[in-house]
């Protein structure tokens, strides 16, 4: 399987290290073998018809700060004609998401959708700006449109609504589906003011260059930027910690500030995301993961390369 990737900061380049890591497994597990053909970043692009080395490529990317070092030809492009002309199967769409206007994101997908490819994105601002006209040009053009790691980063909680209560209905769930603000609201629980909470999560590789990008705009949203020190030491107190959670009941989503007793199964610390779903028939489930973070996010992204790759060849043995 051949893979356009575009975007190669702490997901990109986790992605790479986990090809790295797993190829001999993925091919013995899965029948998959995945080669990334072209990689482009905000300063260049490496091509290679029969796949980047990709040891070779993270180290030009680390000590020059672009994967165009890749090669020493230093050449003019446009992202989005190389997305289109390069002979792949698919995209991974992994650049920063801006929710302003979904760009670059939104043309990537839409160039790497009209040139057939299928699309894997970790980034919200395309989904939170275009989901409806980014699904009907997948369903137009048959490609497959994954996003797992735009939710909950490395835990599988779209693949949890959707395949496992099969057959159940979801009344409304509730959770904590941010690992970044999770993170900033623990160390600020081990007395870190907000501005040196988020600046660690700034150098761990969690949190957005432009950090109010990590919320999204049009549900009921309250951010962790109003919690202070003090509101987080009153609720530690009482046995309870202050967690940013999104509930959603009726169609009608909320996210804001709450506090929570330390006991409640959602009440997690650190970078883990938790989604409790209450289901008509078979009650409540709570599932608990990783939301942020390089490798976590990465592994979503394989999670949904294999995905497409089973979907496409079960659609072929039914033909
Ligand atoms: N990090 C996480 O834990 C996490 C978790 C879930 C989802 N996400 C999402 O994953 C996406 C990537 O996150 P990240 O942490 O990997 O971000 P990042 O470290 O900032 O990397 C972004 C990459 O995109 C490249 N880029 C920026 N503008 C571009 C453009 N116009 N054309 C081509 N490439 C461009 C950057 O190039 P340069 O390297 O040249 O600057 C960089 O390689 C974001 O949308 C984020 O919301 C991240």
């Amino acid at each position: 399987m051949r893979l356009v990737v575009i975007g190669f900061g702490v997901v990109g380049q986790s992605f790479a290290r986990l090809l790295l890591s797993r190829s001999a497994d993925l091919y013995r597990l899965y029948g998959v073998n995945p080669r990334i053909v072209a990689c482009i970043d905000s300063g260049g692009y490496a091509v290679s018809a029969t796949g980047l080395d990709l040891q070779r490529l993270l180290n030009a990317k680390k000590l020059s700060g672009t994967v165009g070092a890749y090669d020493k030809e230093n050449r003019k492009f446009d992202p989005l004609r190389l997305i289109e002309k390069v002979d792949a199967e698919m995209l991974l769409e992994l650049t920063p998401t801006n929710l302003d206007n979904g760009e670059p994101g939104i043309s990537n997908i839409i160039a790497a959708m009209k040139s057939g490819k299928h699309v894997i994105t970790v980034n919200k601002g395309p989904l939170a700006l275009a989901f409806p006209s980014l699904l009907e040009l997948a369903n137009y053009n048959n490609i497959k449109l994954r996003f797992s790691g735009t939710v909950g980063g490395g835990t599988p909680i779209l693949e949890f609504a959707k395949r496992c209560l099969k057959g159940d209905s979801i009344i409304s769930f509730q959770g904590i589906l941010n690992g970044t603000t999770n993170y900033i609201l623990s160390k600020m629980e081990e007395g870190l003011t907000f501005e040196d909470a988020l600046n660690d999560a700034k150098y761990k590789g969690y949190a957005e260059t432009v950090p109010f990008l990590d919320a999204i705009k049009d549900v009921n949203r309250r951010g962790i930027t109003g919690v202070s020190l003090s509101d987080v030491r009153r609720a530690h107190k009482r046995g309870n910690a202050i967690k940013l959670i999104a509930i959603c009941n009726n169609k009608q989503l909320d996210v804001k500030p709450t506090e929570l007793s330390n006991v409640d199964p959602i009440c997690v610390n650190g970078t883990l995301n938790a989604v409790t779903f209450s289901s008509e028939q078979s009650g409540e489930h709570t599932i608990i993961g990783q939301g942020a973070g390089g490798i976590p996010t990465a592994s979503a992204v394989l999670r949904d390369l294999i995905d497409i790759r089973n979907t496409i060849f079960e659609q072929r043995e039914n033909l």
